[in-house]
Parts: C-alpha cells; sequence; structure tokens
C-alpha cells in the first residue's frame, strides 16, 4: 500500500469530521491502494492550531498555508475553510501540484468555480468536493434503482433541507450570515447538498424559480475575530447579508418538475436532509435523520398489501457495506452506520480516484454545475421571474 501525507486546513466541524475519516479510512477500506498519512493541520491561531493537531492525531500544526504548498511529503490537500477562500486555495494547491478536496460550496460565484474547475485540469491533478451524502449507503442505493430502471420515467423531485440553529435573533453574526465570508446562506449551505443529489439522481436543471428570505435581519456582532460561534455576541448589531432560508421550482432536462426548499429557520428540524422522487414505475424517498434507510413504493404492486415499505441498506449487498469476502465492511446488518461514514466512504473513493489517476463524482465539474443553479435560484429571486440555468 502506498502512503500519501494529507495537509489540511480548517480544523473545527468539517475539520474534525475529515480527521476522524482519514484515521478510519484505511482500517474499514484495508484494500485501498492508497493509505492517508495526516502530515500537517493549518490554521490561524497557533494555540488552537496545536490544540487540534494533538487532538485530532495529525503529525504537525503549521501557520501558513503556503507551507503545506511548499512540502514535498504532502500529496494531497484538504479544504475545509469558510467559502472565500475554497477556490483561491484550491487553485494555489492545483498549482503546486497537489491533489485537492474541497468542502462545499466549491465557491462564491459561477465564475470563481470555473477558475478552480480551469486550474485543476491545467494541472492534472485529481479533486473532489466533499458532498459526502452521495455515499451514505441508502443515496447510492437510490442511485442504482433508478440506473436499473426500477422508477421509470421521473415525473417529480422534492428536495427540502431543514434545519433550525439560527432561529434564535440574538444569535451572533458568525461567518455563515455575511455575503463576504460565506457566498450565501442557506442557498449555498443546504441548498448545495440538496442540488447536488438532484443533479445526480434525476439530471441537469434547465430552468429555476427561486425565492430567497431573510427573517432575522440584524444580529449581534461578534466577539472574536475568527468568525467562529465561540466568540460570542457583542453589543453592536450589524446586518445579516445572506438569506435564511430559500425555495425554488425547477424544470429539469429530462422533462421532470422539481421543488426544493431549504431553511435555518424550521423549528424542530435538526438535521432534515429530505428527497422523494416519483416516477412511472414507483417512487422512493429519504431522510437523512434515518440515514440507513431508503422507503420505496413499486407502483406495480397492486395488492392489498402495497405500500411504502423501508429498506435498511445495511447489509453486505448494499453500497459500501460489504467486503470482497461477503463479510460487513463496517458492522453486521442492522448494526446502523452514522453522519461520519458518509465521509470515510467519500475518502476511500477519493483515495481509489488518486491511485487511478481519475476525479472521483462529485468533483469540480459538479462544484461549477451546482453554483449556476444557485446562482440562477439568486437571481430569479431578485428578478422575480424564471431563470435559465
Ligand atoms: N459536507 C458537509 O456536510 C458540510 C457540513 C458543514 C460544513 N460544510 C462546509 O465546510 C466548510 C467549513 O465549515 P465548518 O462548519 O467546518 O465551519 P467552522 O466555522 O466550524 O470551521 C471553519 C474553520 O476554518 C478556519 N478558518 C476561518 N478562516 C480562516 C482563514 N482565513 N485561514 C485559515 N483557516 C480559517 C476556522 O478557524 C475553523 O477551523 C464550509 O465551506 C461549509 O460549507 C460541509
Amino acid at each position: 500500500m502506498r502512503e500519501i501525507g494529507v495537509g489540511m486546513v480548517g480544523y473545527s466541524f468539517m475539520g474534525r469530521a475529515h480527521s476522524n475519516a482519514y484515521r478510519q479510512v484505511s482500517f474499514f477500506y484495508p484494500e485501498l491502494p492508497v493509505k492517508p498519512v495526516l502530515k500537517a493541520i493549518c490554521g490561524r491561531t497557533k494555540e488552537a492550531v496545536d490544540a487540534a493537531a494533538s487532538d485530532m492525531g495529525w503529525e504537525q500544526a503549521v501557520y501558513d498555508f503556503d507551507e503545506l504548498l511548499e512540502r514535498d511529503d504532502i500529496g494531497l490537500i484538504d479544504i475545509n475553510t469558510p467559502n472565500n477562500m475554497h477556490v483561491p486555495m484550491a487553485i494555489k494547491a492545483a498549482q503546486a501540484g497537489k491533489h485537492v478536496i474541497c468542502e462545499k460550496p466549491l465557491g462564491m460565484t459561477v465564475a470563481e468555480t470555473e477558475e478552480a474547475l480551469a486550474a485543476v485540469r491545467e494541472a492534472g491533478v485529481v479533486h473532489m468536493l466533499c458532498h459526502n451524502y452521495r455515499r451514505a449507503p441508502a443515496i447510492w442505493l437510490a442511485k442504482e434503482m433508478i440506473e436499473a430502471g426500477m422508477l421509470g420515467e421521473i415525473y417529480h423531485w422534492r428536495g427540502h433541507y431543514l434545519q433550525d440553529w439560527l432561529m434564535d435573533p440574538t444569535a451572533p453574526l458568525f461567518w455563515r450570515c455575511q455575503k463576504e465570508i460565506a457566498g450565501s446562506g442557506a442557498l449555498g449551505d443546504l441548498m448545495a447538498h440538496s442540488a447536488d443529489l438532484a443533479l445526480w439522481l434525476v439530471g441537469d436543471i434547465d430552468s429555476v424559480c427561486g425565492s430567497l428570505n431573510t427573517f432575522v435581519k440584524q444580529r449581534p456582532t461578534l466577539t472574536s475575530t475568527d468568525g467562529g460561534l465561540g466568540g460570542g455576541a457583542g453589543t453592536e448589531m450589524a446586518d445579516v447579508t445572506v438569506d435564511d432560508a430559500a425555495t425554488a421550482l425547477v424544470k429539469f432536462k429530462c422533462g421532470a418538475m422539481g421543488v426544493f426548499e431549504v431553511t435555518r429557520f424550521a423549528a424542530g428540524h435538526k438535521n432534515y436532509n429530505f428527497f422523494e422522487i416519483n416516477g412511472s414505475r414507483g417512487s422512493i424517498r429519504f431522510n437523512l435523520e434515518r440515514l440507513n434507510e431508503l422507503e420505496y413504493f413499486d407502483a406495480e404492486d397492486d395488492g392489498k398489501t402495497a405500500g411504502f415499505k423501508t429498506i435498511l441498506a445495511s447489509d453486505t449487498i448494499h453500497p459500501f457495506q460489504g467486503l470482497s469476502d461477503g463479510g460487513p465492511r463496517f458492522w453486521p446488518a442492522g448494526h446502523n452506520i452514522g453522519y461520519e461514514h458518509t465521509f470515510i466512504n467519500t475518502f476511500a473513493d477519493l483515495f481509489k480516484g488518486i491511485a487511478e489517476g481519475k476525479s472521483p463524482n462529485p468533483n469540480f465539474e459538479d462544484g461549477v454545475k451546482i453554483q449556476k443553479v444557485l446562482a440562477a435560484v439568486e437571481k430569479s429571486s431578485e428578478q422575480a421571474t424564471w431563470v435559465t440555468v
């Protein structure tokens, strides 16, 4: 097994999820041709980065991103910073000849994401965008069922991504509420995931009719300067410059219709990433809060016991769940997996891709497509009209 050194920037929520996945991936995927070594973690605040390196198992802490790029023992750069730094860092990494995995959304604007795609293509490096939900076994199974024709012709996509963590009007104005850092609010944060799944499962989107809303228009500024929630609220108020919620009607190129609804203001919903797809031969639906399950209705079953059935996608025959010797990759059937395993599965495909010199899906090409959908929703909301993607 070949080794590749990883250099990671950003060490908070996603930094923790990624660090965990690097530590576990070759344990659960012993067949991997390339194994990650956690070489260096990068951030701005020495004390915090030193603590993160030691807590999360990185060999070294560094405080300058360029230092990661100069090192010969680092072959993969992993970007977990706020959205405004994704593209500049990805371009620098590609130009230094490093493979890149970047958190979503790929960038702030379509033009910017296109620059990132051009840079990774020019450098010939492997690139991946961390839409980890694709690799929940139940969602990958949905893709296989659609490809096998089990839904027939697709008529409807219904994607809701509902959270409630920002409802408190006294919550401070951290980076996710600031357009110059986040690009957008629920749109780029949540609709990016939903759009990724819709594009992958149903197909390209032709046009959109969107609406964005900001319910809490001002928030207390942060006392800390690093943009994190830990700083707490100060006494000054400042404008929220992103959307709290976004909706869109969409027309797919294949003729299907779709609806998106994403919000940080749906009381009681913690991470309700839900979709339902209805086709001529049946329907499927998924909710991330029940990550191991996929519901399926077979329209050709018209017997008395017809109805949605729940598939527990945890058996060795399900995507990502089996080893080549027939044993379970993680745990025996029904001993379910969690959020962190979607990252482990994602990284396993990244390292296979690096071994083969191929960018796995979703990659920067998908990132550009997603950004075009998000930009069209934003433009549609501003102009109160349908917009072609
Ligand atoms: N795939 C997913 O399911 C998922 C979930 C959450 C977040 N995300 C994405 O991950 C990214 C990070 O989100 P998060 O929730 O981890 O945010 P966070 O606020 O928890 O962490 C951001 C990290 O970036 C660091 N940082 C901020 N500015 C920096 C700078 N100028 N230079 C270097 N480091 C800097 C912070 O210190 C912190 O470690 C975002 O783009 C977000 O959209 C993806």
